[in-house]
């Protein structure tokens, strides 16, 4: 299970990473949209920082657009990931930038047709957003699961990316369901390493560490 970091912040980038253990980052307009600093300089930056895929998002509506953005943003840094939104205008682009090998994140899914749909179209990632759909009542882990038997199925290459997640509960289901990654805002990053019982455990044993005699 690879472990991204969803946030386009140079602080909480630097603080994961020092862990070895991120493997990418996935940013969106408005993540990029809180750095103060233009998109092209922000990427680059992250890009030096992590030696995985960073996704970035192209803002145009209509599938030229995307591919002209897609094509410039790929040639930033070998890895950036191009984002296009799962609408028939970026499926469109998604097909396009596949076949000249830019590697592409189908993102805004929120149904299995849509998710079957990016992988045809040959999408590196598809990104299914879990918190947004629990925050309408549905069930975004009963989708990863679906997707993920359907991807299997097929043999579909596409990885399956958990995105919009909102807490540890969301990355262990996704391990349990096979789902190839999770992207996480730092705080789901920081709550997955921790537990009380760690802490005490620590407290106690440095406490009692203490009373050891020592050589004089
Ligand atoms: C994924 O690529 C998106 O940037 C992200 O996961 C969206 O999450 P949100 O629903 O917390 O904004």
């Amino acid at each position: 299970m690879k472990f991204f970091l969803d946030t386009a912040n140079i602080e909480e980038i630097r603080d994961a990473a020092s862990t070895g253990i991120l493997d990418g980052i996935t940013t969106n307009p408005t993540l990029i949209s809180k750095e103060g600093n233009t998109f092209e300089d922000q990427l680059l930056k992250i890009c030096s920082m992590v030696n995985g895929p960073v996704s970035a998002e192209t803002v145009s509506r209509d599938a030229a657009g995307m591919v002209d953005e897609g094509r410039h943003l790929a040639k930033l840094h070998p890895n950036i990931v191009v984002k296009c939104p799962m609408t028939k205008e970026g499926l469109r682009a998604t097909k396009i930038l596949t076949e000249e090998r830019i590697r592409v994140n189908v993102t805004l899914v929120f149904s299995a047709p849509q998710a079957i749909m990016a992988a045809k179209a040959g999408a590196y990632f598809v990104s299914p957003f879990v918190g947004r759909l629990d925050d309408i009542g549905e069930s975004g882990m009963d989708l990863i699961e679906t997707i993920v038997t359907i991807f299997n199925n097929y043999e579909f290459k596409t990885e399956v990316l958990v995105a919009s997640i909102r807490n540890p509960i969301h990355v262990v289901q996704a391990g349990l369901m096979g789902a190839d990654i999770c992207t996480m805002p730092a705080k789901v990053f920081d709550q997955l390493l921790k537990h009380p019982l760690t802490d005490k455990g620590v407290e106690q044993f440095l406490k009692d560490w203490e009373k050891v005699p020592v050589i004089k």
